[in-house]
């Protein structure tokens, strides 16, 4: 069994986690401080999203150094320092990987761009020439995720038209180019650099892009595909929509293409010469799930963003639960389930905020933690943290300015985390936080959560959803606005619920479950 099977993942985005010396920004010493915060909440593994050096254009995902460690972050040597003590805690720390782009700040580029046309420096990139009788036009109609063409056009030091480079994302994050040597066996160096400090996995961002068609055909519906990969634009009140929208990711010149597949078996040699089991996990929407699970299967583990997406409806989320076992059950890999993370809403926010929106989290994440396989739980989930508002004049998400501020972006649930809520909370019997730390211990303690997936079974009753896991153990939810009576038999004991306000009565035969509110009932053998 590999430590990741049922692990809780802890995801720190460390510019807002914790700010160690007071400078505003959160930093790596900030994570050291919070360790016992973490062990306390009974989470297995950290993982950081980027850290390296960078201008920031996209909060880190733009690196200019992926050997190295921001300064203003704590440098390596807080790395280092950081590995070592949550090593000393049982708490892994997994490192946040980005393949497809560098910055344009990164001396690769900076060299591109100073190099002539078809040099090798050029060639770690996608340069092509324009096209148009000047080569003023892109060289294809890709667009990139956060808006606008896909290709940038640089100046040419003579008279002829300065090449184009692709990014997917930002001007300011140019794609690698994958069939490079080069790429790929700097990469493998950056793979060492961390391993050799003492990683436990990577997460792959972007991991179903890397491989474009090198042909770089004209796409027929180019804003669609970079749509289906856009969490923030999913409609949950509009399935149809989003299942129509999902199709966009089948026969991409861009994404989830095969070839990617031959980059993560290589890296698979790397991580093997190491005397440990070496998780990386891919961030890899495609479509269907069972194109997701190729990467668990050349990875380690995809990120399942089903609940991320998902109505708050009993039905919707029973047929999506059942799609992800049987897809995992079938490629023998354990299923993960995400309810939030830097990209999108916060849960509480997303499922419409305020008090309901809160019980409903708290029912999401009790049903999460309920299935088998494995949490990620986004820094300040555990406190039912909603989405904060940021004024427009300080937005800086490449979303919201390519957009031209048509799309708000991301940085609402990238807030600092509130650790006077923390506090508070911790001794609150019925906080969101207990509740989390309550979750995580069933997962570790109770004989329940260790029974083999393919022996969980549900079903719906209108806004009753019911899991099992085994024989004696359930979760119940209540996906209405309405209370319901949830008949219990004899034996049967409230293990824990989620209602913040206490609501939950077991009375002769039956458990009144309040509105948007879930219970996990056990069977004592009595
Ligand atoms: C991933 C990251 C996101 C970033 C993008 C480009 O989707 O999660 O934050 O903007 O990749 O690196
Ligand atoms: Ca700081």
């Amino acid at each position: 069994m590999k430590w990741w099977q049922n692990a809780a993942v802890y995801q720190v985005y460390p510019r807002s986690f914790n700010d160690s010396n007071n400078d505003g920004i959160g930093d790596l010493p900030g994570v050291n401080q919070k360790l016992d915060y973490l062990c306390d909440l009974g989470i297995d593994a950290i993982w950081i999203s980027p850290f390296y050096p960078s201008p920031l254009i996209d909060g880190g995902y733009d690196i200019a150094d992926p050997r190295d460690v921001a300064t203003d972050l704590g440098g390596l040597e807080a790395i280092d320092h950081l590995i070592k003590n949550a090593k000393a805690k049982n708490i892994k720390v997994i490192i946040d990987l980005v393949p497809n782009h560098v910055s344009s700040s990164h001396r690769w580029f900076i060299e591109a761009v100073q190099s002539a046309p078809g040099s090798n420096a050029r060639k770690r990139f996608h340069f092509q020439d324009g096209k148009g009788e000047n080569g003023e036009l892109p060289p294809n109609n890709w667009i990139s995720l956060f808006g606008g063409s896909a290709w940038t056009q640089i100046e040419s030091s003579d008279q002829t038209p300065g090449q184009w480079y692709l990014h997917l994302f930002d001007k300011s994050q140019p794609d690698l180019n994958w069939t490079n040597k080069e790429v790929i066996t700097d990469f493998d160096q950056t793979l060492r650099f961390w391993l050799d400090r003492g990683v436990a996995g990577f997460r792959v961002d972007v991991a179903l892009g890397l491989c474009k068609d090198m042909n770089y055909p004209d796409d027929l519906n180019p804003q669609k595909r970079v749509d289906a990969i856009r969490l923030d634009l999913y409609d949950p009140m509009n399935l149809d929509s989003s299942e129509e929208l999902r199709k966009f990711l089948i026969d991409s010149p861009i994404f989830d293409r095969d070839e990617v597949h031959t980059i993560y078996r290589h890296w698979q040699e790397i991580f093997a010469e190491y005397d440990r089991d070496v998780l990386g996990v891919a961030e890899a929407w495609a479509y269907p799930t069972a194109r997701a699970m190729e990467y668990a299967k050349s990875l380690g583990q995809v990120f399942n963003f089903d609940f991320m997406v998902m109505p708050f409806d009993a039905a919707i989320l029973a047929g999506t639960i059942n799609q992800i076992l049987e897809t995992s059950i079938e490629y023998k890999s354990d299923p993960t389930w995400v309810l939030s993370n830097h990209d999108a809403s916060r849960v509480v926010s997303r499922l419409g905020g305020g008090l309901d929106g809160l019980q409903k989290a708290r029912s999401m994440a009790m049903l999460a933690h309920f299935l088998p396989g494995s949490i990620y739980v986004y820094q300040g989930e555990e406190l039912g943290l909603e989405d904060v508002l940021i004024p427009a004049e300080e937005r800086k998400d490449p979303i919201w300015i390519n957009s031209g501020n048509t799309q708000t972006g991301r940085e609402g649930a990238r807030a600092p985390i509130p650790w006077e809520i923390a506090n508070s909370q911790s001794s609150e019997p019925h906080s969101t936080l207990n509740l989390y730390r309550w979750l995580l211990q069933l997962r570790k303690d109770h004989p329940a959560w260790q029974v083999d997936p393919s022996q969980t079974t549900h079903r719906v009753d209108g806004a009753r959803l019911e899991v099992a896991r085994g024989a004696s153990v359930r979760c119940i939810v209540n996906t209405s606005d309405k209370p319901i009576d949830v008949p219990t038999s004899v034996g049967e004991v409230v293990l824990a619920h989620s209602s913040s306000l206490n609501e939950v009565k077991q009375v002769a035969g039956q458990i009144n479950l309040s509105k948007f509110t879930a219970v996990i009932v056990e069977n004592s053998g009595m």
